[in-house]
């Protein structure tokens, strides 16, 4: 269990990523994987955790417990010919040891304009910046001494060819300018390497800005999320600045009862309040919440997935609360 933030609405969520479950072999088969996930379930809650992802390499275990497809992790591939950017207009340094604490705020400053990336600890930061058989670079973009973002990549010996690949690991910007300059630093590259990669969404501005429609898919996986506190989850992440309006639900959870039954959302000044009772016109499992919640699928798609029930009177304010960016993570585990 790895504890940590998720960005929704502007605001960090309190989540536990889950990874490396396993039953030993001589035990599968036994219902120690879903007995495994209900008790940790229980222990997140208890230890005060509002959301949980993870990433599948098999869902029906997840599902039965209350994980859904909630965003996805996108790898992407551009022959270095394609990727031509020349926007020398901010400075540039390499970042050191001592750059940890701007990296971070930086990091949360970009991260919290999207959905679904974390909100990193030291844990998640020492995957990022190196491993101990991938040495990386971070280079700093600055306008007068102050950063505006950071760009993390390596150069990998590539599969065919004499050349290398460039590797963007994280690619943070916080301006256009630090945007242009940290794609010219990644450009200026390109001379040594035939393909550059990254991680990102299919909707980022990596796929937005270079000139022709060239980048590749090399995967896109999708991640899953529980919500493990209804309240909470309501509660701490952010809302669409300038909207009033309130959703009546009737959940339901099996695993942790104390999320099921009547709720009322309702979300006021981009802060919501979730509070029992209300109508409960709309039917939803949690395992149907959490795509809802992270903006992955709206709720017309989770009524005709047979995720949620409810008439059409109350739909309009569905779409306009759980409405965002398209979710999606750097930061696989
Ligand atoms: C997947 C795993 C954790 C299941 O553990 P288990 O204690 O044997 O769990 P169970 O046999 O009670 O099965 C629970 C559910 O897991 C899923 N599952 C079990 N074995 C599976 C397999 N070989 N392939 C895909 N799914 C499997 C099934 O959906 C099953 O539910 P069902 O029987 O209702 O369909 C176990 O097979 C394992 O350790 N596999 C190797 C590591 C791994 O893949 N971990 C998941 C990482 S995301």
């Amino acid at each position: 269990m790895l504890p940590c933030g998720v960005w929704f609405g502007g605001r960090a969520v309190s989540n536990v990523g889950i990874a490396c479950v396993a039953t030993a072999p001589e035990d599968r088969g036994k219902g120690i994987a879903p007995a495994l996930m209900a008790a940790c379930l229980r222990e997140m809650a208890r230890r005060g955790a509002a959301v949980s992802t993870l990433f599948p390499t098999t869902q029906p275990l997840y599902r039965g417990a209350g994980w859904e497809q909630a965003g996805v992790i996108h790898t992407w591939k551009i022959a270095s010919r394609d990727f031509v950017f020349r926007d020398r207009a901010l400075e540039v340094r390499l970042a050191g040891k001592r750059d940890a604490a701007t990296l971070g705020k930086l990091h949360d400053l970009a991260a919290s304009r999207t959905s679904g990336l974390l909100q990193r600890t030291p844990w998640f930061w020492k995957r990022v910046l190196s491993t101990e058989d991938e040495p990386r670079e971070t280079h700093i973009a600055l306008r007068g001494g102050r950063p505006e973002g950071f760009v993390v990549f390596a150069l990998r010996e590539a599969q065919v060819g004499h050349r290398f690949e460039l590797g963007v690991r994280d690619f943070v910007a916080t301006t256009p300018a630090a945007a242009q300059r940290l794609l010219t630093v990644v450009s200026d590259q390109r001379s040594m390497c035939e393909f550059i990669s990254g991680f990102g969404s299919p909707s980022d501005l990596l796929h937005l800005l270079p000139g022709e429609q060239r980048m590749e898919t090399v995967r896109t996986k999708r991640w899953m999320m529980r919500i493990v506190d209804v309240k909470r989850a309501f509660e701490q992440r952010g809302w669409p600045a300038g909207l009033e309006a309130e959703a009546d639900f009737d959940i339901d959870d099996s695993v942790l009862p104390a999320n099921s039954g009547k709720w009322r959302l309702r979300v006021k000044n981009g802060r919501g309040h979730a509070g029992r009772g209300g109508a409960g016109r709309i039917r939803i499992s949690v395992r149907g919440l959490s795509p809802l919640y992270s903006g992955f699928m709206g709720p017309d798609e989770l009524r005709l997935a047979g995720l949620l029930e409810a008439p059409d009177a109350d739909l309009p304010a569905v779409r306009a609360l759980f409405a965002g960016p398209s979710p999606y993570t750097t930061d696989g585990f």
